[in-house]
């Protein structure tokens, strides 16, 4: 029941479905980013394929176990940190976020900014939903959109005409960025500064490199929950591809590579086998990996100088008691962005 005078809510709340803009790549685009892929050497699939239904659900499982700490760290910067983070940021500022997945995480910069509008865009749909509706519960009073799509290649923003002329605050949490190589990264922050304009700000979310180990150890869980989740895009090639691969046949595995500052998660073949997918044919030699995603970790000086390449200049910095993980604030630069110097 609400009180409609104070907004106050007793009792349990549900929320209506949240509104889906769809735009996830059609089935033809899904088929030639997997073709593109296990052309490569090696051979490699998009990450974004990670985050079907059953995918997204693992990997909300992988932010809770106690190897994988970058969520915990995350979201206790935020919760202490909101104020100043959105300090800069002006009155009437709505919130734009990169991947959906963070009830609690957007949530202190919601109240922090009395953000009129939030909008949402990931590649699950069903992600959306769910994040949506819990995020409509704690904040009644805040209009949200969700849009289904890969936020790697997005044109524009579908906001609504009273949201348009908004300054808007980028949100870009859990390193997603990391998923990108460094120059796909510096074309991907380039492109966000025409989505968020150039009164918009950004808020970045940034693992470092550590100690390999614990690394290591935070992609390859003990209870196998990363496990399942990479090994899930190999169903997921069945289920709605057509493919013929066996899931049994590939083992997973975490590499920190400390030359390219990246983590390199693969399934490595056990033995030679064959994999279909329409009129294609790839062999996998015994121990040949197939990349599911890399997660490149970025120092904070190094993340700058990635970040002016691509437009933004640092305004602050926030970070963890070990300096593990960082969230950064950006402003646009005046200066154009020049990626043609990030290499992979
Ligand atoms: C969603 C890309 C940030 O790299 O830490 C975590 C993905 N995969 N464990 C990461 C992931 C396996 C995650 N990102």
């Amino acid at each position: 029941m609400a009180d409609m005078d104070t907004g106050m809510r007793i009792g349990p709340v549900s929320a209506a479905p949240l509104t889906v803009i769809d735009r996830h790549p059609p089935a033809p685009d899904v088929l030639a980013a997997v073709r593109g892929g296990l052309a490569q050497q090696p051979r490699q699939l998009p990450a974004w394929l990670l985050y079907d239904r059953r995918g997204s659900e693992l990997f909300a499982e992988i932010c809770r176990q106690p190897e994988y700490t970058l969520t915990a760290t995350e979201l206790a910067l935020l919760r202490h940190h909101a104020g100043p983070l959105c300090a800069g940021c002006p009155a009437g500022t709505l919130v734009v976020e990169f991947g959906a997945g963070s009830v609690e995480k957007v949530s202190p910069l919601l109240e922090a900014l009395a953000a009129p509008a939030y909008l949402a865009v990931d590649i699950s749909a069903s992600a959306l939903q769910a994040v949506g509706r819990r995020l409509q519960a704690a904040h009644p009073a805040v209009p949200m959109l969700g849009l289904c799509a890969d936020y790697g290649t997005l044109p524009d923003l579908p906001l609504p005409a009273d949201w348009r002329d908004r300054p808007r605050l980028g949100f870009f949490p859990g390193s997603s960025l990391g998923n990108f190589d460094p120059a796909e990264a510096c074309r991907f922050l380039a492109g966000l500064r025409p989505l968020l304009g150039s009164r918009g700000q950004l808020l970045i979310g940034i693992d470092q490199p550590r100690d390999p180990a614990a690394i290591e150890a935070a992609y390859d869980d003990r209870a196998g929950v990363t496990a399942a989740f990479e090994l899930n895009v190999l169903h997921r090639l069945r289920r709605e591809l057509g493919a013929e691969v066996d899931p049994d046949g590939f083992r997973y595995r975490a590499t920190w590579e400390a030359d390219r500052s990246r983590v390199a998660m693969a399934l490595v073949s056990i033995g030679r086998q064959r994999l279909r997918l329409a009129d294609l044919e790839v062999v996998f030699s015994d121990g040949e990996p197939l990349i599911t995603e890399y997660s490149y970790k970025y120092a904070p000086a190094a993340f700058l100088e990635l970040a002016a390449r691509a437009g933004w200049q640092g305004l602050d910095r926030r970070c963890d008691d070990a300096d593990g993980f960082s969230v950064h604030r950006l402003q646009p630069l005046a200066a154009a962005p020049d990626c043609s110097a990030s290499a992979d």
